[in-house]
Order: structure tokens, then C-alpha cells, then sequence
């Protein structure tokens, strides 16, 4: 394992952030931390990045101990932070070559050091400009080239498309896959947008209040639901009857809309509507990690929403057979 994490937890005072986190990542893999605004993502990653000191417990990063080795464990990483880090009034070129001095990075090839993750990034032609001219999703783009200039073989990216545009935001989702592709590089991404971790991670930790929810690939966390979500706005569901359905899987109830988790559902589809009372309107769709959370969690992630941190609560009822 590059990554072993045992009981790793951290205190602020008498709040607990990160509460005894267990996690093993792979050589190779894209592993994400997934979890809403508040939820431990960027202090646990502080920990693995030797930033924070742990309260308790251990983390291997390269073999390496976060504390007892933590010049190892620098040498060993790359990080993007949430908040932009570059200097506004230097060019990207400047930005790349003070933090290669900073660091500590060989002299040597320097200029084709920086020509290179510049070229990975697509900024070659830009390198030149002062970084205030730059796009949200270019000084993005130049972060992550800083954290590449040392070879590391493990890249941190903190929320990696917090604030950007949607079209910006798949444009990133391109470089990073890219990165992947390109370079042997096993990538730590946290996120709060599931489309993104879906997308980008082999692997995702669901986490809620600085706990591990749940540990597997997007694929598996959705399949394992056992079905198809059909959501019905309806006033008043007869929820018994939909309850002796075998193929309903779950009852979920939030703000006048119903989920239900049913197997078959495009078949079922009909017996269901028939069953339930008058629906004003309804939608069915494969599970996304959005249901995974609400699964696991009882609470649901709107995107939209998600900026302020606002999740929604919603009531599972216990399907009686
Ligand atoms: N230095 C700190 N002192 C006190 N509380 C903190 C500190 N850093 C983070 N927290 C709290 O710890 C919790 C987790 O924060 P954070 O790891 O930033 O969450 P995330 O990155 O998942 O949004 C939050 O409630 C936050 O307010
Ligand atoms: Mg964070």
C-alpha cells in the first residue's frame, strides 16, 4: 500500500474533525474523499501532507510515518491547495521557478523541468503572463504543474474545481485524467461535487463528520443498492401498500417527494403508479452517488446547494415484508 492509514484522528479543542479514519490507497489509483462542506476532507489531507500534526492514531505515506518522517513524506508529494496559493504579480513561468528554489528542486534542467509540467498543463504559451490575467481554471492548471515539478509520486488535489464553471470544471476533469494517463502518479482528490468523484476515482471514502462512511468504487456504491430510483411528487403516497411491493428496495421521503430503490424498475414502473395514488409527476433514473450518500447517510447532496453546505434531511421508511 502507498498509503496506509490507521485511527488517524484530529482535535480542535474539544471538536473532533477527523474521527479515527482508516484508509488503504494503492500504487496507481485516484482515490477520492468525498464528503460535504465541514466533513474532515482538507484536515485529513493536511495530515498526510505532514501540515497538520495528527491528535492520534498513524499514517504511512510512501512507507513513510506523517510525523516521525515528514521530510520523507514532503519529498514524496505534491499538493494543490483549495485556496488559489500563486503570486498574483509573478508569471506562471516565476510562480513555477521560485517554488522549484523554495523546494529545493535540482538546478539542473531546471528550464526543462518547468517546460515540461508546463506543457502538461497546457500553459506553454501563457507562461510568460502574470498570473492575475489568468482564469480561475488556468492558475488551477498552474498549481497543479507546481505540484508535479518535483516528480512526486503522490499528487493531493483539494477540491480541484471548487468555484469554477461548469465548462471550466470538465476542462480540468480532462487535464487531470490526462495527468493520469501520462504519468505514473497516484492522485488524492477531495470533492464535494459526486459528479466529480464519479467521474475521476477508482476508489471514494464517503465521509461525514470526519468519519468514513463507506470505502469502494462509484460502480460498486451504486450497484450495490440493488436498483433503480424512482422519484414521485406526490401529497399522499400510500406508502403501506408500496411497502408490500417485493421489488421495492427502499422508501426514502424528503420535501414531498418519494424515492423509492426498485429492481426492474421500467417494468415495475406501472404497478408502482398504480399502487402509490395520484402522482403529480415522476422520474426514474440509475443510482448516482448522490443516493449512495443518501443511503448511507440519510441526508441528500444538491449540487446547487452544496456551496453553502446545505444538506438536505430526508425520512427512510423501513420497508415491512
Ligand atoms: N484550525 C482549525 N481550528 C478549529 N476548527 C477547525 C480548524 N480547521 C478545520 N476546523 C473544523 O473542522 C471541520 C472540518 O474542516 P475541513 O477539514 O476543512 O472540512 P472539509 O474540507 O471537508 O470541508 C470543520 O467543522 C472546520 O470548521
Ligand atoms: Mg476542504
Amino acid at each position: 500500500m502507498l498509503i496506509e492509514v490507521k485511527g488517524l484522528t484530529k482535535r480542535f479543542g474539544d471538536f473532533t474533525a477527523v474521527d479515527s479514519i482508516n484508509l488503504s490507497i494503492k500504487e496507481g489509483e485516484v482515490f477520492g474523499l468525498l464528503g460535504p462542506n465541514g466533513a474532515g476532507k482538507t484536515t485529513t489531507l493536511h495530515m498526510l501532507a505532514t501540515l497538520l500534526k495528527p491528535t492520534d492514531g498513524i499514517a504511512l505515506v510512501n512507507g513513510y510515518d506523517v510525523v516521525k518522517q515528514s521530510d520523507d513524506v514532503r519529498k514524496s508529494i505534491g499538493i494543490v491547495f483549495q485556496e488559489p496559493s500563486s503570486d498574483d504579480l509573478l508569471t506562471g513561468y516565476e510562480n513555477l521557478r521560485l517554488h522549484a528554489l523554495m523546494y529545493g528542486v535540482p538546478q539542473a534542467n531546471l528550464r526543462k523541468k518547468i517546460h515540461e509540467v508546463l506543457e502538461l498543463v497546457d500553459l506553454v504559451d501563457r507562461k510568460d503572463d502574470q498570473v492575475k490575467k489568468y482564469s480561475g481554471g488556468m492558475r488551477r492548471r498552474l498549481e497543479i504543474a507546481r505540484g508535479l515539478l518535483h516528480h512526486p509520486k503522490i499528487l493531493f488535489l483539494d477540491e480541484p474545481t471548487l468555484g469554477l464553471d461548469p465548462q471550466t470544471r470538465e476542462h480540468m476533469w480532462k487535464y487531470i485524467e490526462d495527468l493520469v494517463k501520462k504519468k505514473k502518479i497516484t492522485i488524492i482528490i477531495t470533492t464535494h461535487y459526486m459528479e466529480e468523484a464519479d467521474r475521476l476515482c477508482d476508489r471514494i471514502a464517503i465521509i461525514d463528520h470526519g468519519k468514513t462512511v463507506v470505502i469502494d468504487s462509484p460502480e460498486k456504491l451504486k450497484s450495490e443498492l440493488g436498483g433503480d430510483i424512482v422519484s414521485m411528487k406526490i401529497r399522499k403516497p400510500n406508502l403501506k401498500a408500496i411497502g408490500k411491493l417485493r421489488y421495492v428496495k427502499k422508501i426514502d421521503r424528503t420535501n414531498g417527494v418519494v424515492l423509492l430503490t426498485v429492481e426492474n424498475a421500467n417494468k415495475n414502473l406501472p404497478e408502482i403508479l398504480k399502487t402509490i395514488g395520484s402522482v403529480e409527476s415522476v422520474e426514474l433514473h440509475s443510482p448516482t452517488l448522490n443516493d449512495v450518500f443518501l443511503h448511507f447517510t440519510g441526508r441528500q447532496l444538491r449540487e446547487e446547494q452544496a456551496e453553502g453546505g446545505f444538506w438536505e434531511r430526508a425520512t427512510t421508511y423501513k420497508v415491512r415484508r
